[in-house]
């Protein structure tokens, strides 16, 4: 990611971070809603998990000019994905999810380059995770 994509995310992280926990909130009734089929792969008390999600988006956020340091802990979260029962075709669902919810809660401050910007930035988050599926024989397909 170039320079000016990084400072687009940082800027539209900014619009959000003073709601995240509106965030958070929205993005699992959003996925839910859309995707029930993945509920059951999460505790029914969601407190907790919340509070994960959003302090791993703030710790990518935090690193986004560093990112090959928090690539070890990137590979080892993907390897426990896999014993959520998280497919890889599972990932694209998150990231579009988050950046739906990401916008709707930005309403018009949100720029149409952030889209581009944070699916950018959500891939290379997941394909560092995948690295860490790919290495153990059940999260393949
Ligand atoms: C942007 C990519 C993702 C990030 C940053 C992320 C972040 C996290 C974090 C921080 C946890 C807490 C536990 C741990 O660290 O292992 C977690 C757990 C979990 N994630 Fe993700 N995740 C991502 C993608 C996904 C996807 C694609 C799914 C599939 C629906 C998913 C489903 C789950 C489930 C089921 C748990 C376990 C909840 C539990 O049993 O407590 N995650 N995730």
């Amino acid at each position: 990611m170039n320079q000016a994509t990084i400072e687009r995310l940082e800027q539209s992280f900014k619009l959000i971070a003073p709601r995240s926990e509106e965030l958070v909130d929205r993005f699992y009734a959003h996925l839910f809603s859309a995707h029930p089929d993945v509920r059951a792969m999460f505790p029914q008390e969601m407190t907790d998990q919340k509070m994960r999600l959003l302090s791993s988006i703030v710790r990518v956020v935090q690193n986004l000019r560093t990112l090959d340091r928090i690539q070890p802990a990137l590979v080892e979260m993907g390897r426990r994905h896999v014993d959520y029962g998280v497919k890889p075709a599972h990932y694209p669902i998150v990231r579009d999810t988050l950046i739906a919810v990401m916008q709707e809660i930005a309403g018009d401050k949100w720029e149409p380059e952030y889209t581009a910007d944070w699916t950018a930035a959500l891939n290379l988050v997941a394909e560092v995770m995948l690295q860490g599926q790919a290495q153990t024989t059940t999260g393949k397909q």
